[in-house]
């Protein structure tokens, strides 16, 4: 199949996109990009990171905030680590947040504050992976480029009724996604797919009778659709335990470590703890009469499942313990903690 053959399905699109387009704080509207409005490379860039493994409700948020704070990739570079990890807490896998500082120095200092414009440009830069770049080449520059998404799958699995399972039928759906997308518009054309998989060819009891693409989807024309794609199960997550030990100084300082880059959590600040095994070692940061304060924290990472306990003690007139640090009572605000802290303190806070 040639790309033109797969025109029709791009052109339907468009056209439901030109009227049901997703008001997106980063997205400039497919009117305005109509009427000559270009896209802001660095907001687009900012949305496509926060976007990676997130949903677009959980991001609205974190993105007016960091386009508040720091409304240029100049700005972002200048900021300090710990403000950025800080905004980003709670928004998860945090190695995107490191790459976001080391991407926008990058930016702002070997390319004198210019994204590059091209898939393989953009390649070269910190946690801009090919699903990124082509995300970012189509959307901000419009050059006729793949964007393969979650959603992106999903349609193209059922439009062409495949019924290999996920993730082995990647490839396949790429090829397909390839022979759909259009040198006219494609940063539009990315968006569109994204939209329908969002609103309409949802994943469950997928919205079929007003669905552009109904006519010629194979899915809709079997019977399979919302069944569609299939996916090969995966291996139950394991269940991890840990401790989690809070404890204030004379002053209502907290006892805190800055984790080290490397690793999950990596930057975050957090509670000192122990291991998080199947049988983790106590390993309280000072000797002391620690009270387990009777509830536990429950909290899903990609590849395993924790529960970890929570302990809690004055803190003696001592130095902090090394690699620990007192963070001051005005100096701590819960929401710059990840997660599971954040769930810890809240529990701490209730007990
Ligand atoms: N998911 C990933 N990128 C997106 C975008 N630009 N708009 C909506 N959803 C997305």
């Amino acid at each position: 199949m040639q790309k033109n053959e797969h025109k029709v399905v791009s052109t339907a699109l468009l056209a439901w996109y030109d009227v049901h387009a997703r008001e997106l704080p980063w997205r400039v509207s497919p009117s305005d990009r109509q009427a000559g409005v270009v896209p802001d490379p660095y907001r687009v860039w900012l949305s496509e990171i926060m976007l990676q493994q997130t949903t677009v409700a959980a991001v609205k948020d974190y993105f007016h905030r960091f386009t508040s704070r720091w409304p240029t990739v100049q700005d972002l570079a200048a900021a300090r680590d710990e403000d950025v990890m800080g905004e980003w807490a709670g928004l998860g896998y945090y190695a995107r947040a490191r790459n976001l500082l080391k991407c926008a120095r990058q930016v702002t200092q070997a390319h004198g504050g210019i994204f590059p414009d091209t898939h393989d440009g953009l390649l070269t830069l910190p946690g801009v992976g090919p699903y990124t770049a082509a995300a970012i080449a189509s959307i901000a520059f419009d050059r006729s480029e793949t964007v393969l998404d979650g959603n992106v799958e999903r349609v193209m699995a059922r439009f062409h009724d495949i019924h290999d399972p996920l993730p082995g039928s990647k490839p396949r759906l790429r090829d397909l996604a390839e022979e759909h997308t259009p040198l006219a518009r494609p940063g539009d054309h990315a968006q569109a797919v994204m939209d329908l998989g969002a609103t309409v060819c949802t994943p469950k009891s997928p919205a079929c009778g007003i669905c552009p693409l109904m006519p010629d989807c194979q899915g809709r024309l079997a019977g399979t659709a919302a069944e569609l794609p299939k996916k090969t199960p995966k291996k139950p997550k394991p269940t991890r335990y840990g401790y989690a030990y809070v404890a204030r100084d004379a002053g209502g300082g907290w006892l805190m470590e800055r984790r080290p880059d490397k690793g999950l959590l990596g930057g975050m600040l957090g509670w000192p703890g122990s291991d998080w095994s199947e049988k983790p070692s106590p390993n309280p940061p000072f000797e002391a009469d620690w009270h387990d304060i009777g509830a536990e924290v429950r909290h899903t990472f990609t590849h395993f499942h924790l529960h970890l306990r929570v302990l809690t003690a004055p803190m003696p007139d001592i130095a902090a313990p090394a690699g620990l640090h007192i963070v001051a009572k005005h100096d701590f605000r819960p929401s710059d903690l990840p997660t599971v802290m954040r769930k810890a303190y809240d529990l701490w806070r209730d007990h």
